[in-house]
């Protein structure tokens, strides 16, 4: 039995009397929660809704205190299942981490073995936190685009929110899996970056005229939409036919005004993205594959920021601001 250390750092989020608030704090294995399994974090990533989190600007968090950090990759210590040996090492992203339990911004993190991947070989920790939430959520559309009859053939994937976490692995994965990509972003400065990744178009995000009939010309045969709101209304009237949109963010809003003529006159289908809850065996397949034929060959270019636990609120103010690129990987051990 491996024994933890009486105290070790964590970024904690409150929210009581004396407000909402989230820093660095020293804790103990008293504070960690339920789990089976126990695992020394080795790097975690910060993603749009760990910004919320973290800095209260969006109700993510179902209770307080909590260590932020929707993802984790790391280490078992102890292990009460016998999947997972000490030693092994294993994926944690979403599952409730940093919502309704502990989350990865922790040296040391308890875990139900439930929600636990193991690390699949031609992925290491440091490049399983460059993907994290962000990589598994642009693999989770592809492949539910897929299963509903995408293939590169069918014509060019337009990918918005395109310099962001999900945005940029999205671009490099689609690219690199045969796809036709164009990217819509709010950063020209970035077209290059996003060209070097495999776009073969970038479109200004403030030069957009959609036409406001249900039904305008049509341009893509797929999307994989970070931004909602009328970004997400103007593509779907857009969108080829039995074209797929995978709805995955919000980041321009989340209301979505439009019409059913895309779906029923079009065939185009709306996938809900929603990477949190994915079922186990899905989970387990999307990070094998992750690991391998659709492992982002540009990993280093996407990662644009590497940070400790000091570093979170800069990279959240960035985010949170629209001003970040790519992906931030947080180093969690010494
Ligand atoms: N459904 C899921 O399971 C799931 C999983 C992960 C993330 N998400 C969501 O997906 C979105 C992207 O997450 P992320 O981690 O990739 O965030 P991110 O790294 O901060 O990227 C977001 C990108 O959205 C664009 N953007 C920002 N503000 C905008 C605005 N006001 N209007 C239009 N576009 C704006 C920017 O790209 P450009 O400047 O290039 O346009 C920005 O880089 C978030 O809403 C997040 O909550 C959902």
């Amino acid at each position: 039995m491996t024994h933890l250390p009486e105290t070790f750092r964590a970024f904690r989020i409150h929210n009581d009397d004396a407000g909402y608030r989230s820093g660095i704090e020293q804790i103990g294995p008293g504070d960690l929660g339920e789990g089976d399994i126990c695992v020394r974090v080795e790097y975690s990533s910060a993603n749009y809704k760990d910004a919320l989190a973290g800095t209260g600007k969006g109700k993510i968090l179902q209770k307080f205190p909590l260590s932020g950090g929707i993802d984790m990759a790391g280490t078992v210590v102890t292990s009460g299942s016998e999947r997972f040996v000490p030693g092994s090492s294993v994926i944690v992203t979403g599952c409730g981490l940093s919502e309704s339990r502990n989350g990865g911004y922790s040296e040391y993190l308890r875990v139900d073995s439930s929600s636990v991947v193991p690390l699949p070989q031609g992925l290491s920790t440091r490049e399983a936190m460059i993907l994290g939430t962000a990589g598994f959520t642009a693999a989770l559309s592809l492949y539910r685009m897929e299963t509903n009859g995408q293939t590169p053939a069918s014509g060019p994937i337009v990918v918005t929110g395109a310099s962001g976490g999900v945005g940029s692995i999205a671009i490099n994965l689609l690219s690199h899996a045969g796809y036709e990509v164009h990217a819509i972003s709010g950063k020209i400065e970035e077209f290059d970056w996003l060209e070097s990744l495999g776009a073969r178009q970038c479109i200004s995000r403030h030069d957009l005229h959609w036409g406001q009939n249900p039904l305008e010309k049509a341009i893509w045969a797929g999307c994989i939409d970070n931004v909602g709101g009328d970004m997400l209304a103007g593509i779907s009237r857009v969108i080829q036919l039995w074209g797929n949109i995978a709805c995955c963010g919000m980041t321009g809003g989340y209301g979505l005004h439009t019409t059913v003529f895309p779906m029923i006159l079009r065939g185009v289908s709306l996938l809900g993205i929603s990477s949190n809850n994915c079922p186990y065996e899905t989970r387990k397949t999307l990070w094998d594959r992750l690991a391998n034929e659709w492992k982002p060959p540009m990993l280093n270019q996407i990662l644009c920021r590497e940070v400790g636990l000091e570093g979170l609120m800069p990279a959240f103010n960035a985010m949170l601001a629209g001003s970040s690129r790519g992906r931030t990987l947080v180093k969690i051990a010494a």
